[in-house]
């Protein structure tokens, strides 16, 4: 991997945290907070909500294979109120996006043919001589940049792949007797300075399930409850948002619902497959398609020989851009006759972080306020580095 540690893009948190926004201000579902209801210094990228926002700036750190302070002044590491403060590569990034945006005005109809990643493909300076190296070796595959080819041999359908995986984990009977699960493991991710923290999981048939990574400066929650869900981080700056529908409820509500996979043919639609055979650290796999509820595009791979789900790949759109979210399971368990992913690894623009259970306690009695909205993210302690 290329320069994994000039690309963690996480922000530390810290005791302050001036920006974070009381609960008395959140907004109903139906009128998100507006960046500019947030920060203090949002000159172009207006009108969007906090949380595409952020992502946005994900999408520009990994354009540019950089992190937020390169944009940023150092210690907004430590006070998001020092992201308002201009420097002169944010100016130049602020043109840089009018640039893009008048030319796939005049160039391309408006659509976002060109984006920041066109350019800049991971570095601070596109290139302008092509690269004979590049010309002449093989590149390497990236597995999620693999897309459907119209007339590729029809290798096994989309039921079928479902199918062998439902067998994998169990078969569809097991699955059914499962309902709920609480689990117990660590945590480790940019807001818990890459150490190990302790991790809680709770899920509840049909798609219900709450993680809580308990972090040196408070917990993290993000909570599904079936139809609505929220995020409580300490990290955010805002401790509790609601969860939008589109992307964000999308992921949570799949994350929830492979929980429990028996409904997993219901749980995206339009399902594709007809993606060339690929590989994941060298284990060959099959690649589907689905569209979620709030149409986000999903990629399931599925390990060509256990039949077991190897990734997830889900797009967001923002108004920069489209940015990828990875998750990839493995150590595979049983719990109550039914496999279960012990180990994943959540991989995206704004960081990566790692989930491990280490103990899992099947059909256990939950509560209905595990799933309920949380209280706003309480930062407990700070924690110097
Ligand atoms: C390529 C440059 C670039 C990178 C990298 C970048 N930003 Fe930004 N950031 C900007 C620009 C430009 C703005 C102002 C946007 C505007 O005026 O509409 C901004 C604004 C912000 C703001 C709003 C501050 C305020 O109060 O007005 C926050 C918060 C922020 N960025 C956080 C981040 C984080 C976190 C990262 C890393 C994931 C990051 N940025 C990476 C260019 C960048
Ligand atoms: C059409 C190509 C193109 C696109 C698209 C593009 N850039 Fe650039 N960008 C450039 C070029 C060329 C430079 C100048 C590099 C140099 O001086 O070597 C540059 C420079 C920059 C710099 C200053 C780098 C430095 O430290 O000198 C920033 C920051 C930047 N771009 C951000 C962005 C962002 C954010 C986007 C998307 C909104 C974007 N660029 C889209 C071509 C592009």
């Amino acid at each position: 991997m290329k320069a994994v540690t000039r690309q963690v893009t996480g922000i530390a948190v810290a005791y302050f945290m001036g920006a974070a926004i009381a609960s008395s201000q959140q907004p109903r579902a139906e009128n998100p907070l507006m960046a500019e209801q947030v920060f203090k210094n949002v000159k172009v990228l207006k009108g969007i909500p906090v949380g595409e926002f952020m992502d946005t700036m994900g999408f520009f750190a990994a354009s540019l294979g950089l992190n937020c302070v390169y944009c940023h002044v150092e210690q907004s590491m430590e006070n998001w109120d020092k992201f308002a403060e201009d420097v002169p590569r944010k100016e130049t990034a602020r043109a840089m996006i009018l640039m893009v945006n008048a030319i796939n005005k005049g160039s391309f109809g408006g659509r976002r043919a060109l984006t920041c990643y066109s350019c800049h493909r991971g570095a601070e300076h596109p290139k302008v001589v092509p690269s004979l190296a590049d010309q002449y070796t093989v590149p390497q595959e990236d597995p999620n940049e693999i897309e459907i080819v119209k007339d590729a041999p029809q290798g096994p359908s989309a039921d079928q792949i479902l199918d062998k995986y439902i067998q994998a984990l169990g078969g569809a009977q097991r699955l059914a007797s499962l309902t709920t699960f609480a689990g117990q493991g660590t945590y480790e991710g940019y807001d818990s300075y890459h150490v190990k923290v302790p991790l809680e999981i709770y899920a509840q048939a049909p798609g219900e399930r709450t993680i809580i990574a308990h972090t040196q400066n408070g917990d993290s929650t993000t909570t599904f409850d079936g139809h609505a869900g929220w995020v409580a981080a300490v990290d955010k700056p805002v401790h509790l948002l609601p969860l939008l529908p589109g992307p964000e409820l999308d992921g949570a509500r799949l994350d929830a619902d492979l929980c429990f996979p028996a409904g997993i043919k219901q749980a995206l639609a339009q399902w594709r497959n007809g993606f060339p055979v690929t590989t994941i650290e060298d284990r060959e796999v099959q690649v589907l398609q689905g569209i979620a509820g709030g149409g986000s595009r999903v990629k399931l791979y599925f390990d060509s020989k256990t039949g077991l789900l190897a990734r997830q790949l889900r797009y967001t759109n923002t108004i920069v851009g489209t940015i990828p979210i990875q998750i990839d399971y493995s150590d595979y368990r049983e719990v109550a006759g039914v496999k279960m992913p012990f180990h994943w690894i959540v991989t995206w623009t704004g960081g990566q972080s790692t989930m491990e259970l280490n103990a899992v306690q099947a059909n256990v009695s939950m509560e209905a306020a595990k799933f309920s909205k949380p209280a706003p993210a309480v930062v407990t302690k700070a924690v110097a580095r």
